[in-house]
This record gives C-alpha cells, structure tokens and sequence, in this order.
C-alpha cells in the first residue's frame, strides 16, 4: 500500500531521488520559431527529449515519469496542428515500443482517449499490454488530459461503485482508487520547461505537496544535464508537508537509518 498514500494522510519517505517525476514539456512552438521553422517542427524535435528523459529517469531508479503531451485545452489550437501532433503521437507510439521493452519500461497512458481515432486507441492498448511487465521505469503519458476531468471522472467512478454513498462519507480513500493514477504514489517533482509558471490544468490533485521546479529551457533542448540541474534543486528542498523545520529534520534522520 506504500505506493498509494496520500501526502495529506501520511508524511511519504523521504529519499534523495525522487520516486515519481511529473512533466510538463512545453516549449516546442517557440524553439521551432526561434529557428525560422512551423511550430510543429518544434513537436519533432520534442519526441528526441522524452526518448532521452526516459532513458536517464530509468538509469537514476526514478520510479515513475509522467509526461503532459496534450492537454484537454490543446484541441483549441488549430486543426492543422492538433492533426500533426495525433499522427506524431501515433507514429511515436509505434516507433518506441521496442525501445520500452528493451529498457524494462512499462508504459501507460492517462487521459480521456475516447476522443482519439480507434488507430490511436488499439496502438495504446497493444503498447500497454506488451509492456505491461517492464519493471525498470513506469512511464505515464497524459494525452487528452486535465486535473478537473480527472477529479470529475473519479467522483462520477466513486459514486457509482459506491451507490448508497452519504455526501459525509466521502473522503480521499474512496475517492482516490478512481483517480488515473491511482498506480503511482503522488509526484515528488514538477518540472515545466518553456519559462511559464503555471500548471494548466496538469495533475491538481496529485500535485499538492509536489516541489514545482520551473526553467526556461525549451523542452526540444531539455536533456541529461537539464535532468540532473532539476534533480540537484530537488535534493535542496525540505519537504516539511505542514509540519516545523525541526520536526521534518528528525523524520529524514529516522527514515535514513
Ligand atoms: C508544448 O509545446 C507541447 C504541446 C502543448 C503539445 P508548445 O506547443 O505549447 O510550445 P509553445 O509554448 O507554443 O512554445
Ligand atoms: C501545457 O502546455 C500542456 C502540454 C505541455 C501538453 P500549453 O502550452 O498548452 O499551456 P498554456 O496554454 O501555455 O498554459
Ligand atoms: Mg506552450
């Protein structure tokens, strides 16, 4: 059950590297017009920077690595964009899986895929399926998602596996087991790329105690060095989830022993 507490019931373990790493790789417009390119250049150069986060989250031991591809809002960007950026994510889905499963990478994919063509959806299926043994990295793509959807669909789940629910009787522990990524304890590290400081509708709920790292790297040139640099600022911080200084040292003395 470690894998499933919540930071507002229980105070995690503490640990040098972070058990779960949450991204938003955004940025790939601008790099692409910063060299005269269409933006969707920058989406290309994009795939070369998750294949390399992979690969170095899974040789650190990072447990989990999710990734915002597309948002619930990106469908208001233009057709032409949206339709590239469906054929990248397919022919990505294809081109990557042997790489997965040679690097014991489980892959799983979060987000409201009803609204994608069945290609879409079998190739997730099939990619999850073949990689569903991979115990080396559990790598998340949030595709057609948002926080507020995902806490509605939990509610809508929670209330229907629970049908004589009273409003007082719901609490996280219901509710959580519906959330999409009930498989993954909640993220230790938000990094967003592209110099913007917000979260646009990423993980809500499962970022409430998360340390949120920002850089203005644009995420095609986001690599091993730029992981590391995230990863130093993460070891600085102390996680206190509401408690004293004082209180949070003595915890992070009885875990290392
Ligand atoms: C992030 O890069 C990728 C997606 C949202 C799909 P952007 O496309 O948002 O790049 P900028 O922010 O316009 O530079
Ligand atoms: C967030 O980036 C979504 C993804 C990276 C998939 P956006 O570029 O869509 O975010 P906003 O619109 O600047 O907030
Ligand atoms: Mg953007």
């Amino acid at each position: 059950m470690t894998h499933h507490t919540s930071s507002t019931l229980s105070i995690p373990m503490a640990s040098a590297i972070p058990r779960h790493v949450a991204i938003i790789m955004d940025g790939n417009g601008r790099w692409a017009s910063k060299r005269m390119l269409p933006r969707v250049a920058g989406h290309s150069e994009g795939l070369g920077a998750v294949r390399r986060i992979v690969l170095e989250c899974r040789r650190l031991g990072v447990e989990y690595l999710t990734v915002f591809a597309f948002s619930s809002e990106n469908w208001r960007r233009p057709p032409e964009e949206v339709g590239f950026l469906m054929k990248l994510f397919l022919k990505s889905l294809k081109g990557e899986l042997s790489r997965l499963t040679e690097n014991d990478v489980s892959l799983r994919l979060i987000g409201d895929l009803s609204r994608f063509d069945s290609a879409i959806q079998e190739m997730v299926k099939f990619s999850e399926e073949k990689t569903a043994g991979c115990k080396g990295l559990t790598f998340t793509i949030a595709a057609n998602y948002g926080g507020r959807w995902d806490i509605l669909q939990a509610m809508r789940h929670c209330l229907a596996a629970n049908p004589n629910l009273k409003p007082e009787q719901v609490n996280e522990e219901l509710l959580q087991p519906h959330l999409s990524m009930a498989y993954a304890p909640e993220p230790d590290l938000f990094i967003r790329t592209g110099g913007e400081q917000r979260v646009s509708n990423f993980l809500l709920w499962q970022l409430a105690y998360t340390e949120l790292y920002f850089t203005d790297v644009l995420w095609p040139d986001f690599d091993e060095a730029q992981l590391h640099k995230a990863l130093d600022w993460f070891g600085q911080r102390e996680r206190r989830f509401g408690r004293t200084g004082a209180q949070t040292a003595s915890q992070v003395m009885s875990d290392a022993v």
